[in-house]
């Protein structure tokens, strides 16, 4: 009978061992009995980026990138996009299991009553450049929330933490859509707690001086969408973030305010914003090619396309295309969709990007849609933030639910300089006698 073993050999020393798998999954701390001498520290494993070592066990959410899976707690993705919405999904991703009306209606109260920011947020984000990028604005913003409910480090209990969990989730719209009006120097709007968890969010974007603003129903139902495709994505990079320093036990803003700063960078949620200065710079159909020889060559990141799982089309991207036509319906095509639509076939053509299965993933077409209602490209990311949160508070209840739970810190491999001699700054820089 098969057994659920590796059998490893090690030549150096003629040694056998044994390691028993498990998930279809070795322990790396099993690899650590095998030794050249007794005192050594014994073997590693080494995976820079982490593109083959499992982090932790989860239930949260399910990718197979090979067939282009997403579920979030079971669910397909599909599923959710077309019969959810995005406080429900956010509810099903915390709490494992669909709301019944009750829990739900309970829920959306818990949220929509914690929209409201402390008066001294808006004095803080007063405090930003004119020109400050909203990431920038909601990284801080978020970090320092921390400093306004200090009762949120007892993060194991379970109330106070559920009352940080609706005020993150509730918040960051309003701390978004401050940013906004901040950089435009219009006046901040507060949430309207009649409107739509995507509605309100609208309004505080783009409320001028009606009394009350009324958001456009396809538009207000596709942000909801895209709210609900960005919310989690098992160990992304941010996710990941969320969870290291969530491993030292600091409040959830602080952790939250990592998650931000991983998600702001190019290759992970900036991309959206920069899909748009690609397809811009591109700026017509006729330039194509010669941007894909440029890819080809390693000059240049096609944005928006490629993804560390997915090694087929990306399920939310192909959504996202789907939506992007029922906006356009309301505010006019796209100009930039052309290119894009031929970028993609173009590339899904060629070999470089069949072979290294490069695909379109999430950021592909979703800032096409929000420059089309309107948001200005470095919105985009902030946009993906709000969409994402519920998904980093999930994984980061999940991580202080995890019996194996300790503080994250990886070894190395130290192959720098050892027992070096302290040389005086006088004979620094002399040429060493032969
Ligand atoms: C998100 O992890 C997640 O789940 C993330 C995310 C989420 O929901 O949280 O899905 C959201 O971050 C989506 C990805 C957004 N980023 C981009 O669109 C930026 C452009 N894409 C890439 O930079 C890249 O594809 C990554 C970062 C997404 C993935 O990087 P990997 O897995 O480290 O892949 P790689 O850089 O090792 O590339 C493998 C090969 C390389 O070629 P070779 O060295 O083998 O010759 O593919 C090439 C790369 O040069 N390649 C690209 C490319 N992406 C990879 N070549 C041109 N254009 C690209 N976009």
């Amino acid at each position: 009978m098969a057994k659920d073993t590796l059998s490893i050999t090690d030549n150096r020393t003629g040694k056998n061992y044994e390691i028993p798998i498990e998930n279809d999954t070795i322990r790396a701390a099993d690899l650590k009995q095998i030794k050249v001498k007794d005192d050594d520290f014994g073997m590693m494993s080494y995976d820079p980026a982490f593109g083959n070592t499992a982090a932790c066990i989860s239930r949260v959410t399910f990718i197979d990138g090979d067939n282009g899976i997403l579920q979030y707690r079971g669910y397909p993705i599909e599923v959710l996009a077309e019969k959810s919405n995005f406080l429900e999904v956010s509810y099903l991703l915390l709490h494992g299991e669909l709301p019944t009306k009750t829990e739900y209606d309970q829920w959306v109260h818990n949220i929509i009553h914690h929209t409201i920011v402390h008066e001294n947020i808006k004095r803080f984000m007063d405090g930003f450049r004119y020109d400050a990028h909203p990431m920038g604005m909601l990284l801080g913003t978020v970090g320092a929330l921390s400093t306004f409910y200090p009762e949120a480090k007892d993060i194991f209990n379970k109330e106070i933490r559920d009352i940080q969990v609706h005020r993150l989730i509730a918040k960051m719209p309003t701390m978004a859509a401050f940013a906004y009006r901040h950089s435009l120097g219009m006046p901040y709007v507060y949430p309207d707690n009649d409107l739509s968890y995507a509605g309100n969010f609208l309004n505080m974007l783009f409320k001028m001086t009606e009394l009350k603003y009324k958001p456009n129903p396809a538009i207000e139902r596709a942000i909801d969408i895209l709210f609900i495709l960005h919310a989690d994505h098992e160990q992304n990079c941010s996710a990941s973030a969320m969870r290291n320093v969530g491993s030292s036990l600091p409040d959830p803003y602080s952790a939250t305010a990592a998650a931000i700063a991983a998600l702001y960078g190019p290759l992970h949620g900036g991309a959206n914003e920069g899909v748009l200065q690609m397809l811009k710079e591109i700026g017509s159909v006729k330039n194509i090619p010669e941007y894909i020889k440029k890819a080809k060559s390693g000059e240049f990141r096609l944005m928006g396309f490629g993804h560390r799982v997915y090694k087929s089309y990306d399920p939310r991207a192909k959504i996202i295309k789907e939506i992007a036509y029922d906006v356009f319906e309301v505010t006019g095509k796209n100009p930039l969709l052309d290119i894009a639509l031929e970028l993609e076939k173009i590339a899904l053509e060629d070999e470089y990007f069949v072979k290294r299965k490069l695909y379109p993933n999430v950021d592909f077409y979703s800032g096409l849609i929000y420059q089309s209602m309107g948001i200005p490209l470095d919105m985009f990311t902030v946009l993906f933030a709000i969409g994402r949160t519920p998904g980093w508070l999930a994984q980061w209840i999940e991580l202080l639910e995890d019996p194996e739970r300790r503080i994250a810190r990886p070894r190395q491999i130290y192959l720098g300089e050892m027992d070096r001699k302290y040389v005086p700054m006088s004979e620094r820089g002399k040429k060493k006698k032969a």
